[in-house]
């Protein structure tokens, strides 16, 4: 947790993404995922954490949002999310959430701005994962 910030702005917050990657755990892919999200006006940070059973990995995306809603965070309004190796010209493909992640903010953050470090274009998780699996909460 990086404790409360009144600037939402999209630079500082892929600043921060950028930063957290630096964290990132990934002895196989060598590809470093940072995430920075602002919830109840904090921000909190993920890398992505691989294992050596490949399929366990933790997304950064999973990771920061596990981090927010674990200190009592859960009203998410942005998110950037930042991929350090992909490369300059890379395609959007390697910049933008995985599956898992899509559905983790659709369920967790529907309503949030996602900036992804090298895409002009800012998203909700909708236009990621249309039409994505929900239950009614109880
Ligand atoms: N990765 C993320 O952290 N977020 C994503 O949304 C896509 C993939 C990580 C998982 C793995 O450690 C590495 O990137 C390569 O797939």
């Amino acid at each position: 947790m990086k404790g409360i910030i009144n600037i939402m702005d999209r630079e500082a917050l892929l600043a921060l993404a950028r930063e957290a990657a630096l964290n990132a755990h990934c002895p196989y892919s060598h590809f470093r995922v940072g995430a920075a999200l602002v919830a109840n006006g904090k921000t909190y940070v993920g890398a992505n954490i691989e294992i050596s059973s490949y399929g366990l990995t933790l997304c950064a995306e999973r990771s920061a949002l596990a981090s927010a809603l674990s200190h009592g965070d859960a009203e998410i309004t942005h998110i950037a999310v930042a991929c350090l190796d992909a490369p300059v010209h890379a395609p959007v493909s390697e910049r933008t959430p995985c599956g898992a992640c899509r559905q983790w903010l659709a369920d967790l953050a529907p309503d949030a701005t996602l900036y992804l470090d090298g895409i002009k274009q800012d998203f909700v998780a909708s236009d990621l994962l249309p039409y994505a699996f929900g239950l009614p909460t109880a």
